[in-house]
């Protein structure tokens, strides 16, 4: 038995050692990585740890950058997110096959053929850098209005997720700004955590709006009601702060105290602690437009198994993918994924690759051949030496 063990480890190893002779295209990288928010560093992090070389592009834009503190990331709840993003850096950094550039990326070229993909990533200093896969955590961007105080506060008391910052705010007075037709969702997210709930909708309240929210929520103005929410319709001209809830707040029961002045048209004024907007996003990256990738509704396309986009090779992760989620753990996950699958994939594509170029038999003329050298029936033997028997 221990003859026959080392028979076919002889055999393996002189296989593989054939094999190592012929590699599959030379690229600088086996993975490049456009994205260092939480999608790509967990990309990185991923393809690191079965030591793929890999090179982790970062221009530095992150979505929640403007924040104070993130949220509903378990074991980080309340890590300001440059924190999070540097211990990320730091731990993946161990890992000799990670690699780093603060670069933007300005276009992404597929070089490969049907088969094997291949792409010459240019970076902003005009260096070129080739891989076999590409992935793209290159995330989204807000549109926020122009009305002054929006942007200056956005992330700080004025907010899109009730999952982010709303505990911080809970019970305080709350706006909401956005469309008349997404009022009711917005409520049927923050309902248990508010009870003094004004929609300011900003002079969009007409018969032609009012007949789409009937049409997306027939009994929108009896849902309104039971949560005590009222619709303002003034336009509003500014948003002032009043009180930083960064200096103003409890540690200790995590309560921020934010408080704004909104200025209207009309010249009146009225006051909220919170703001919760819905306002539209869009790629943060022109890389997906400039690929042609299949984009819908502003979100690259991906195979929800594999993250793969319409073109084979590249990867769409985070914020900016279809997976219909966008928050940090979401991130995590679809960069994990994406790892975890390109890893794979690029094995098989090593294996097929050390096959064919063996002696140039085919796959089953070498499968024949193996299963000569090695013996026709393999599943007896290894139960035989595992002693399953
Ligand atoms: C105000 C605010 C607060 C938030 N708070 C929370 C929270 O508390 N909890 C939570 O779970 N989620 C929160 N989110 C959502 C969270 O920010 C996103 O889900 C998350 O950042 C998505 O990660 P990502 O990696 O997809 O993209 P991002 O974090 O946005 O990272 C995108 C990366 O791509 C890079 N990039 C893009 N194009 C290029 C290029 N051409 N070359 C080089 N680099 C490029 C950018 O520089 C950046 O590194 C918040 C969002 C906002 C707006
Ligand atoms: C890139 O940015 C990181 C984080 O800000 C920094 O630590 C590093 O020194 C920068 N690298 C280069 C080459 O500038
Ligand atoms: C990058 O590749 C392009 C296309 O092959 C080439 O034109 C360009 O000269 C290369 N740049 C550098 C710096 O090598
Ligand atoms: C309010 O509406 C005006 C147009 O009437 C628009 O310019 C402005 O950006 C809107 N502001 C907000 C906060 O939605
Ligand atoms: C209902 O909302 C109004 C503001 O529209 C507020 O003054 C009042 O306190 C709220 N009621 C409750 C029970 O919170
Ligand atoms: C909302 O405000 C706009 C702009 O001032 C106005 O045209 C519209 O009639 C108002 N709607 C209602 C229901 O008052
Ligand atoms: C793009 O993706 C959508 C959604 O998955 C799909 O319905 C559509 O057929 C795709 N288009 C192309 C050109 O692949």
């Amino acid at each position: 038995m221990a003859i026959k063990l080392a028979g076919l480890l002889s055999i393996a190893l002189s296989l593989s050692g054939l094999a190592l002779a012929n590699p599959n295209p030379k690229t600088d990288y086996d993975v490049i990585v456009v994205g260092g928010g939480p999608s790509g560093l967990s990309a990185l992090s991923g393809v690191s740890r079965v030591r793929r070389t890999a090179l982790l592009f970062d221009d530095k834009h992150y979505r929640n950058g403007p924040t104070r503190n993130m949220h509903d990331v378990i074991g980080n709840d309340g890590t300001p997110p440059d924190e999070f993003r540097a211990l990320a850096r730091k731990q993946i950094s161990e890992y000799p096959t990670a690699s780093w550039s603060n670069q933007t990326v300005m276009s992404i070229t597929s070089i490969g053929t049907d088969k094997v993909s291949v792409f010459r990533v240019a970076d902003s200093e005009g260096r070129n850098h080739t891989a076999r896969k590409v992935v793209l955590g290159t995330g989204l961007r807000d549109l926020l209005p122009d009305t002054p105080g929006v942007k200056e506060n956005w992330g700080k008391g004025i907010w899109w997720c009730p999952w982010c910052d709303g505990y911080e705010h809970r019970d305080q007075r709350l706006g909401i700004f956005g469309p008349l037709a997404d009022v009711v969702g917005s409520v049927l997210e923050v309902n248990t955590q508010y009870s003094d709930i004004i929609a300011y909708v900003n002079g969009t309240q007409n018969e032609a709006t009012e007949a789409e929210t009937e049409k997306r929520r027939p009994d929108w103005k009896k849902q309104l009601a039971v949560w005590n929410v009222t619709i303002d319709n003034r336009t509003i001209s500014a948003v002032k702060r009043l009180q930083d809830g960064a200096k103003v707040q409890n540690q200790a029961t995590h309560q921020q105290f934010d408080k704004f002045q909104l200025e209207f048209t009309n010249g009146e004024t009225a006051e909220r602690d919170a703001i919760f907007t819905n306002y539209p996003s869009v790629q943060a990256s022109n890389l997906p437009g400039q690929l042609h990738l299949n984009v819908t509704n502003e979100k690259i396309v991906v195979s929800s198994s594999s993250m793969m986009t319409s073109i084979a090779g590249i990867y769409g992760v985070g914020d900016a993918n279809s997976d219909g989620s966008s928050n940090v753990p979401h991130a995590m996950f679809s960069g994990k994924k994406a790892a975890v699958y390109l890893h794979v994939q690029l094995s098989r594509e090593d294996t097929e690759s050390k096959i064919s170029k063996r002696t140039g038999l085919s796959h089953t003329e070498l499968e024949e051949e193996a299963n000569r050298v090695i013996g026709r029936n393999l599943e007896p033997f290894w139960d035989d030496v595992m002693g399953r028997r």
